[in-house]
């Protein structure tokens, strides 16, 4: 078990007891600091986060238990061992209060220390689940095997996650709506160093503004009416783990100027409180707004935007990387048939075509819709056509539509007017093929032989148009 980062606080106001705790834990991988009283491990729970407290009972100034309460109210997950002595019925009240456990003394410090490992185990489970896709896959599947597509930029994208994963630099990443910000943001996650700790989002867009700061930041009792509380906010959460957080550019200008600073000193305050709480956090931003253009307008800070884009991730529309749109909607048939417990389903050639030349709109997510509804509906059919998929995709694009012929008093060359169609579809097709013959014959429905034909009557002569690496693969694919 990696316990780099986690940190335990040990509050008694006996010395040797504290010494005997503190090295049973350093033995156990796991650093702690001390306090001999509930006051100052107080002050210390308000400047550190502590995933574990362990305290005596009885402590001059503020009682174990009062502090327990403060943990939690701070960071409900905290692993709160309470040791001493006391009757059983107020040792049943105080785990009814949320203790993790209670060891009476005298105790075997390695019965403790188990108890504290059994504790963060079980604490590090709990996060886990608390991440947003906890349905996705609780063990850190967000390997890049979660990530599906081969296209040129899927690649360049694999490669940079691979190289700044485990570095603590922020990561900006920009990309339409429905394009895999937050799935690559999980992906950046779950390949770091820091995948046992919190993955903690924060959707800037849908908090209102008011309340953004209290929940990045926290607040202290009475910081504002209706504060009855400490509370930590997202960045204490996301201590020593990653904070993602999306749609930033919906910031407003006051709390971009706290986020500028926390980026630059890696501290802030809570709400309320002038004590300065340090963390180690990395962030990972996503925008699906051009955040640049919204810097030009004077709508997003400058200084900030430079902080926030050290290293940039742009995903392209899926419009713009079309080599992905089959193996996509191949990914999704068979997860929903996974999911809906029937036999996986195979799709028509024909239906591939069409999806392949829609433009997506909605990206990703759009097609992920559109396959479970197409799965869905297609019942107990194996095969899915085309007419599965909603209206909007079912139509193959080519070329452009026939642009309006402006007839002269001579009228036109019919054969001339149809000829120079067929060049205009040929050439379109080829170069949303991408050079590729047999795709682009597909495009138009011919067979490669008659395309290829074509070319030749058109004076292009067929071998300046090969691709034979890329034929493969489509060949592949289909
Ligand atoms: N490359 C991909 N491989 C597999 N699934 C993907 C990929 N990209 C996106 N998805 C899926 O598409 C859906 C949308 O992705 P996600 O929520 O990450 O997009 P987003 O960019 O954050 O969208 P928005 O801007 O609307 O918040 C999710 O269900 C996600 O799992
Ligand atoms: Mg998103």
């Amino acid at each position: 078990m990696d316990n780099k980062n986690i940190r335990v606080l040990v509050v008694d106001d006996e010395n040797h007891m504290r010494d005997a705790i503190r090295k049973a834990l350093e033995n156990a991988g796991l650093e702690s600091d001390e306090a001999q009283d509930g006051k100052s491990a107080l002050e210390m729970m308000r400047q550190c986060h502590y995933r574990v407290i362990i305290t005596n009972r009885n402590l001059p100034e503020l009682d174990g238990e009062a502090l327990m309460e403060e943990a939690l109210a701070l960071f409900p997950e905290t692993i709160v061992i309470l040791t001493g002595s006391g009757s059983i019925q107020s040792v049943v009240e105080a785990i009814r209060k949320g203790a993790y456990d209670y060891l009476p003394k005298p105790f075997q410090i390695d019965e403790l220390i188990l108890r504290v490992e059994k504790g963060i185990a079980e604490q590090r489970l709990k996060l886990k689940i608390r991440k947003p896709d906890a349905d996705m896959d609780v063990e850190g599947g967000y390997h890049f095997s979660s990530l599906v597509g081969s296209s040129a930029a899927m690649q360049a994208i694999y490669k940079r996650i691979g190289i700044v994963a485990n570095k603590t630099s922020t990561i900006l990443i920009e990309g339409e709506t429905g394009t895999g910000k937050e799935l690559i943001a999980k992906a950046i996650h779950y390949n770091s160093n820091r995948k046992d700790q919190p993955l903690v989002s924060v959707n800037c867009g849908a908090i209102p503004s008011n309340l953004l700061e209290d929940e990045l930041f926290g607040h202290v009792k009475g910081a504002f009416t209706g504060a009855l509380q400490n509370r930590i906010g997202r960045f204490e959460q996301a201590n020593h783990g990653t904070l993602f957080l999306d749609e930033v550019s919906s910031m407003p200008m006051d709390l971009q100027v706290k986020l500028l600073r926390v980026l630059q000193e890696r501290e802030f305050q809570r709400v309320g409180s002038i004590a300065t709480v340090k963390v180690d956090v990395r962030i990972v931003a996503a925008t699906n707004g051009d955040l640049l253009a919204a810097v030009e307008k004077g709508e997003f800070r400058s200084d900030l935007y430079y902080r926030l884009n050290v290293i940039p991730i742009n995903i392209p529309p899926l419009r713009e990387r079309r080599d992905d749109i089959t193996a996509l909607t191949r990914h999704f048939i068979r997860k929903f048939c996974v999911e809906q417990k029937v036999p996986i389903k195979k799709i028509s050639d024909e239906a591939i075509q069409c999806l392949a030349s829609y433009d997506w709109p909605g990206n990703v997510r759009q097609l992920e819709n559109a396959v479970e509804m197409a799965v869905t509906l297609s019942d107990d059919r194996e095969l899915l056509d085309i007419n599965d998929f909603p209206i909007a995709c079912r139509t193959l694009k080519t070329a452009e539509p026939v642009s309006e012929i402006e007839f002269p008093d001579d009228g036109v060359n019919f054969n001339t007017v149809v000829s120079d169609l067929e060049k205009r579809l040929i050439l379109q097709s080829l170069e949303v093929a991408r050079g590729n013959k047999k795709k682009a014959a597909t495009l138009l429905r011919l067979k490669r032989t008659t395309f290829v034909e074509k070319l030749r009557r058109m004076g292009v002569d067929p071998e300046d148009c090969a691709d034979s690496m890329m034929e493969e693969d489509y060949a592949q694919e289909a």
